[in-house]
């Protein structure tokens, strides 16, 4: 009974269906002939289902509660286009589906097994054991309420689904590990650089809430992500030493070069460089992937021609097979 609503089959003209729903966005009331009525979406993994509520006991519900998780009970109907009629509607009350589980996204055992492969290639790199503790204590941290696996690296941009910032993080700790591969000397701060790397968006778990803006939003990333490093300041010093601390402090606030604080140190400016090959070869392949056309604008470099991809279902296919 408390199933998520299979939303693509409960709009079919005539269906009647009933299961859990999530409004994520505050629907608005319309004026209608006779009376006012709800006009809004459920949203399910990166689409919007259309929905009207008739009833005010009903309407009434949702304008209480605003924005969440239902139990609805919903007729496919159709009038200028396929829409659901809400017939009955009551707040979730339970506590296993969270509403990460109607976001688009990466699931969390699949991020964890990411992490530990990268953090197994990077222990044959140099980075130690220690350094893997305190990447473990870090993501333990009450302050991060258990956020850093499910939050969005960006808004708009690349990995904006659940588990983005750390999908983006773990590859760039991949391209880390092809930079310790090709440059030994730079082994003597394995634990500098992927630490720095681990906390250098860290900050987004504060900027950002759900995908969306958090309340304090303009303190930026950086600026959160080094006051968070602050309330681990003594464990960081007890492990290495200060030197360590200022170094992580340097990469979070200088990581986006040019944009923001100019970098003062080498691992920041290493470290800025690991971040824009990652995002924006990201965003290119997304950008290609959503374009019409067989051409993509860049910012800096105009009209782009695009590259053969393979499609990421094939991929997945053969990779299982
Ligand atoms: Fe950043
Ligand atoms: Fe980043």
């Amino acid at each position: 009974m408390n199933d998520i609503l299979d939303l693509k089959k409960a709009i079919e003209k005539g269906n009647r269906a009933r299961g859990l729903a999530y409004i994520k966005d505050k629907p608005e009331m319309r004026s209608g002939k006779r009376n006012d009525y709800m006009n809004g979406f459920f949203h399910l993994k990166e689409k919007d289902y259309p929905f009207k509520v008739w009833e005010s006991d009903v309407y009434d519900i949702i304008l209480e509660y605003g924005t969440g998780i239902y139990v609805v009970e919903t007729v496919g109907s159709e009038f200028h286009g396929a829409y659901l009629t809400v017939t009955d509607v009551d707040i979730y009350p339970g506590t296993t589906i969270t509403q990460d589980d109607f976001l688009a996204g990466i699931p969390r055992y699949k991020l964890e097994e990411m992490l530990a492969d990268v953090a197994a290639e990077l222990t044959q790199r140099g980075t130690s054991e220690k350094c893997w503790k305190l990447v473990d204590y870090t993501l333990r941290h009450e302050d991060l309420e258990d956020r850093f696996m499910v939050e969005g690296a960006a808004i708009k941009h690349h990995d904006n689904i659940v588990g983005g910032l750390a999908n983006h993080t773990i590859k760039m700790l991949r391209i880390l590990s092809a930079l310790l591969d090709n440059n030994p000397s730079l082994v003597e701060s394995a634990d500098l650089l992927t630490y720095s790397i681990i906390m250098h968006d860290i900050g987004k778990v504060f900027e950002y809430r759900d995908l969306a803006t958090s309340e304090y939003w303009y303190a930026n990333h950086r600026v959160r992500g080094i006051e968070f490093l602050s309330h681990l300041k003594d464990k960081v010093i007890s492990c290495y030493d200060e030197e360590f601390y200022r170094q992580v402090q340097s990469v979070i606030a200088g990581h986006h070069g040019a944009y923001g604080d100019r970098p003062t140190t080498v691992a920041a400016t290493i470290v800025h460089y690991i971040d824009v090959l990652e995002s924006q070869t990201t965003e290119l392949i997304s950008q290609q992937q959503a374009a019409p056309s067989d051409r993509l604008r860049h910012p800096d470099f105009g009209f782009l021609q695009m590259i053969p991809l393979t499609d990421e279902i094939d991929e997945v296919a053969a990779k299982e097979e």
